[in-house]
């Protein structure tokens, strides 16, 4: 790895540490990554260049969440790797393992690190997609919305829309200011999600979930809504697209003709210029009226929060439509400016 690059990896990995929440148990991990980085240690810097190699538009957030998840998963089948994740490990322990861990699983770990990505999934993140393109459709006088989420991974959010026993529970926990837009059936005709192959494994998306007592609850939220909602199971496509491959997204969206898509937790794992990249791409493609929804985390995971964006099609305006102060949508959402624009006046929007 270069020497910029191992800087701007330091840099965010240890802001990234310092995170207010304590990452929700990915903490310790990080802190034994960090000494590692601060040692130049050798196991590392090999596979990182490998990584970067493979994947040179991945963020260093999320080459650093995905460390995490790639070293959990090599815990999973062998049992040398589980001290990393030892809860009284002394820090400096903690570290020797995790160098010993890398040295001795190199190969394997360069493979899980160039063919998968984050995909953890938050089980209450489609509570604000369910109101704002419900509010969009009531406004646009849209009476078949044809969803696409990309990067879906099980599919959950194509699922959940529209489930109001799950939207009930989850809602419960979530203030809005200055006013929760009311909940409105989503016309769907379609639901389709798409994620890069491989699929995401369930057991692939639990070891997404941190090491702590937070991320198991997190955890059985989401597989009690997928229970819950499996009914429209059936209803929801999944299908293998790489949004990295230019041609082969513009033909698929070109088919397709969406009307809504949403994509959450996905910009943020690639750098500024591909995600722009990539919204435009989107953006351009959507059938009008239309909607593109994105949420992402406020401060690329190294503070707490998420941002919601729109764009209207034809437009590339960037429409700011809420702040939530935590990116597991549990506690409060604030209306953003641009938010009468996608659901109408007076509607939660504002005036
Ligand atoms: C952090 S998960 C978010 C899951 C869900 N959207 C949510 O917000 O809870 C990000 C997902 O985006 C997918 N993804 C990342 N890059 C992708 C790409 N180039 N093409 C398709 N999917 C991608 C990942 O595989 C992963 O499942």
């Amino acid at each position: 790895m270069t020497g910029d690059r191992h800087a701007s990896f330091g840099r965010t990995l240890a802001a990234m540490q310092g995170h207010q929440q304590g990452h929700h148990g990915w903490n310790a991990f990080h802190r034994a990554l960090l000494d590692l980085t601060a040692s130049s240690d050798p196991a590392l810097d090999r596979i990182l260049t490998a990584v970067r190699h493979k994947r040179p538009s991945m963020s260093d957030s999320h080459l650093i969440t995905l460390l995490g998840i790639a070293v959990r998963q090599l815990a999973s089948t062998h049992p040398d790797v589980a001290s990393v994740f030892e809860p009284e490990a002394l820090p400096a322990e903690r570290s020797r393992s995790l160098g010993a861990a890398l040295e001795r699983h190199e190969t394997e770990a360069v493979d899980l690190l160039t063919s998968h990505s984050n995909s953890f999934t938050g089980a209450r993140r489609f509570l604000v997609p369910q109101l704002l393109i419900g509010g969009f459709a009531r406004h646009f006088g849209v009476d078949e919305v044809r969803l696409l989420d990309v990067g879906t991974g099980l599919g959950a959010l194509p699922r959940q829309l529209n489930n109001r026993e799950v939207f009930d529970r989850f809602a419960a926990d979530l203030t809005w200011l200055p006013e929760r837009p009311p909940y409105l059936d989503i016309p769907l005709a379609v639901r389709h999600g798409i994620d890069a192959a491989p699929l995401p494994t369930t057991d692939w998306v639990g070891s997404c979930h941190g090491p702590s007592a937070y991320y198991e609850d997190r955890w059985s939220e989401l597989v009690w809504s997928l229970e819950r909602a499996a009914a429209t199971a059936g209803q929801v496509r999944l299908s293998a697209l790489d949004v990295l491959d230019r041609a082969q997204l513009a033909g698929f969206l070109r088919t397709h003709r969406f009307n809504v898509i949403t994509c959450n937790f996905v910009l943020y794992q690639y750098e500024r210029e591909v995600r722009q990249r990539l919204i435009a791409e989107l953006v351009g493609q959507l059938a009008a009226p239309g909607l593109f929804l994105s949420m992402e985390p406020s401060h690329d995971l190294v503070r707490q929060g998420s941002r919601v964006t729109g764009y209207l099609a034809g437009d590339p305006r960037p429409l700011h439509l809420a702040d939530a102060e935590d990116a597991h949508f549990i506690g409060r959402v604030t209306a953003g400016a641009d938010l009468a624009a996608v659901i109408g006046p007076g509607t939660g929007g504002g005036s």
